[in-house]
């Protein structure tokens, strides 16, 4: 597994890592500003390779913000180690996330959770939180960058593959696909309602969590994919058919 780094615009950077076994890149992503942020942590296990990627470009014990987008493995499985790295750094979830998961699992001190609409400034970057519930998790949110008209949406919008930095291409059908195949949607409804949502931004950044960041001109073919096809689950986990019960 090999991890890289790339600007995609004004100070935003797509940390990479290609996974055959899942065939798709985990991202993560640095916002170098005057409070750093890191959006997404990448899974305990790859702390190392993504802490080197971001040396490239500042010093990683200043990270101010570490974002996750929701309670997952890949999101901040890696948040201890850097938390325990950069002593000034505070955790942001959505409200949900924060409240629930990370007082639960003990994280107190230096946490912060958001409600939709509130903003947090990084400096030249402002970042605008969205609630986005039921988008794969209950907790899950989405974060919109205002200077670069930009929409962090963790797995929606993802595309398979080892994707360069910035794909102009039309993979809906194939985003659509893996989503039947993983199963991480459990229903099509209220990730309509937030694709609906998204198309209204007037948006020229996707940077999406796996895959590459789609541009203003790429997005409208992977809106139009979320409104015409299936992709919520039926019945199959990372790929493995799962047992159900007959309806009665
Ligand atoms: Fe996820
Ligand atoms: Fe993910």
């Amino acid at each position: 597994m090999e991890t890289r780094i790339d600007h995609i615009t004004d100070g935003i950077y797509r940390i990479a890592t290609w996974t055959p076994d899942y065939h798709i890149t985990f991202n993560q992503f640095l916002i170098a500003d005057e409070r750093p942020t890191l959006i997404h942590t990448g899974e305990y296990g790859t702390y190392d390779a993504i802490r080197k990627a971001i040396a490239e470009v500042m010093d990683p014990a200043q990270l101010v913000y570490i974002a996750l987008l929701h309670w997952e493995g890949d999101e901040n499985g890696g948040m201890d180690r850097f938390m325990a790295d950069a002593p000034g750094a505070e955790l942001v979830g959505s409200a949900l996330s924060i409240q629930l998961n990370a007082r639960g699992f003990g994280m107190i001190d230096r946490v912060r959770g958001f409600q939709d609409g509130e903003t947090l400034n990084l400096g030249r970057h402002t970042l605008r939180f969205l609630e986005t519930p039921h988008v794969h998790h209950w907790d899950s949110m989405m974060v919109v960058e205002e200077k670069t008209k930009s929409l962090f949406p963790a797995d929606l919008f993802l595309q398979p593959g080892d994707q360069p930095p910035v794909v102009t291409e039309n993979l809906g059908n194939q985003m659509c696909a893996v989503y039947r195949h993983v199963g991480i949607f459990a229903h099509e409804e209220p990730v309509r309602q937030v694709v609906d949502r998204i198309a209204g931004l007037d948006l020229d950044w996707v940077h999406a969590m796996h895959g590459g960041t789609l541009t203003k001109d790429a997005l409208p073919h992977y809106v139009s994919a979320l409104r015409t096809q299936e992709f919520a689950y039926r019945g199959m986990l990372l790929g493995r058919e799962v047992a159900t019960p007959a309806p009665q």
